[in-house]
């Protein structure tokens, strides 16, 4: 039984919000609600209030007991919050971090997992600032339940359609199931590009933006696992560390290798993302290497550098070893190739000779391979739904 507070703002589906509450309840869990302004014009709080037997928080500066700070009790109290519809504009305030209404300012108080269902009309919804704006909700931690195809108040049919009340209730229960699924186990995730430094001023790099990475570590954490990324070098912004999550930066292969090696024997789970360089330059020059002539050529002779994933893939014990292939050609053959060579358990090919999966972008498409199994191919998604896909394979595959 968890507690739970309901958050209704102003989309037509509110009225479905009731059914949520009422469902939530029967799976006895305790239930609050907190409703915007528009939400108490589709849907009466007087009726929330006695679903609930608690008065519904509809206004922040309503007179409370002496004190109470009505939204701060609310956020303090939930264990996992909903906001059940999300409109377009709860949505834009809560990726800005806007706190002006009863739903966004507790929202932005509640430090516990929030699940955001998102309902509107399909044209609002395929905006690009609301697509932009549920990124930025993923990105900072946001559950989102994508809404449906399907028959819109408006009249006509697409995008943007909440899914049922049963269908909330149960993800919801999912997410609160899966919680525990990783508990006391460690979760090792590297991601980002490693580099081989030139000199004080150069190095080679690669695209890596350590987007796929997080959205496994990401997956692990909301799974209740302690994670421990190490990152080399990333255009996202990683979070502050907490007692779940300890995070390392790294340049070099080298350097994350020794980082990786040091906490894979106390690790149940290795997921390599990085994109590691395979080489390093053989003589890295300490001083600035000069220009001196318009001619003037340089060579550089690189030689390899430790393979992570082969080395510790060869050393496990217990772990669950997984890594990625990422590939401009022939992806499977090659990805099934380091599949034994690098001893993982599983290898996640990724393709990314394209413009819309691999490297910096939101999305991906992948292949599982497995020993003595078929290779998994998932459709296009986000890297958000990836990573949890994923660690909810690698869980299934320590049991
Ligand atoms: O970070 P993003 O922008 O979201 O992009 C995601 C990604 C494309 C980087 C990611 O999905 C991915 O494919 N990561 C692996 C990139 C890579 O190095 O692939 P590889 O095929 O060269 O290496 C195979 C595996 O061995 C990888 O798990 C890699 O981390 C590991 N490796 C590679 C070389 C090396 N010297 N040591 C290693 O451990």
């Amino acid at each position: 039984m968890a507690k739970i507070v309901v958050h209704i703002t102003g989309s037509v589906a509110a009225f479905k919000a009731v059914t949520v509450v009422r469902l939530l309840q029967k799976q006895h869990h305790q239930v609050r609600v907190v409703m915007t302004k528009a939400a108490t014009q589709l849907v009466g709080p007087a009726t929330l209030a006695s679903l609930t037997h608690y008065p519904v928080l509809t206004d922040l500066w309503k007179p409370a007991a002496a004190g109470q700070i009505p939204h701060i009790g609310l956020a303090d109290w939930a264990d996992y919050s909903i906001v059940v519809p999300a409109s377009a504009d709860v949505i834009a305030k809560l990726a800005l971090g806007i706190a002006d209404d009863p739903v966004t300012t507790t929202l932005l108080a509640t430090p516990t997992p929030i699940v955001i269902v998102p309902a509107m009309n399909t044209h609002m919804y395929h905006q690009a600032a609301t697509q932009r704006n549920l990124a930025q909700l993923r990105q900072d931690g946001k559950i989102i339940l994508d809404p449906v195809h399907g028959q819109l108040a408006e009249g006509y049919t697409g995008d943007g359609r909440m899914p049922e009340p049963a269908t909330i209730a149960n993800f919801l229960n999912d997410l609160m199931a899966s919680e525990t699924t990783l508990a006391n186990k460690t979760v090792l995730v590297s991601l980002g590009g490693t580099v081989a430094p030139i000199d004080p001023v150069r190095f080679i790099g690669n695209r890596s933006s350590g987007k796929m990475g997080w959205a496994i570590a990401k997956a692990a954490l909301q799974m209740g696992a302690h994670v421990i990324v190490v990152a080399g070098r990333i255009s996202i912004n990683l979070p502050a560390e907490n007692d779940r999550l300890t995070i390392k930066r790294v340049q070099t292969t080298q350097e994350m290798y020794e980082a990786l090696a040091k906490e894979f024997p106390k690790s149940d789970i290795l997921v390599m993302a990085a994109a590691v360089a395979d080489f390093q330059v053989s003589s890295y020059t300490d001083q600035k290497i000069k220009k001196h002539s318009a001619d003037q050529t340089l060579d550089l002779h690189l030689k390899p550098a430790v393979d992570i994933l082969k080395t510790l893939g060869a050393q496990k014990s217990h772990q669950i070893v997984v890594g990625f292939a990422a590939e401009t050609q022939a992806v499977l053959q090659n990805a099934q190739q380091k599949l034994a060579a690098k001893h993982a358990d599983m290898i996640v090919a990724n393709d990314v000779s394209g413009q819309q999966t691999g490297f910096n972008v939101d999305d991906n498409q992948v292949t599982l391979l497995r020993k003595d199994q078929a290779p998994e191919t998932w459709p296009l998604t986000s890297k958000t739904a990836i990573g949890q896909r994923l660690m909810n394979v690698i869980s299934k595959m320590m049991e």
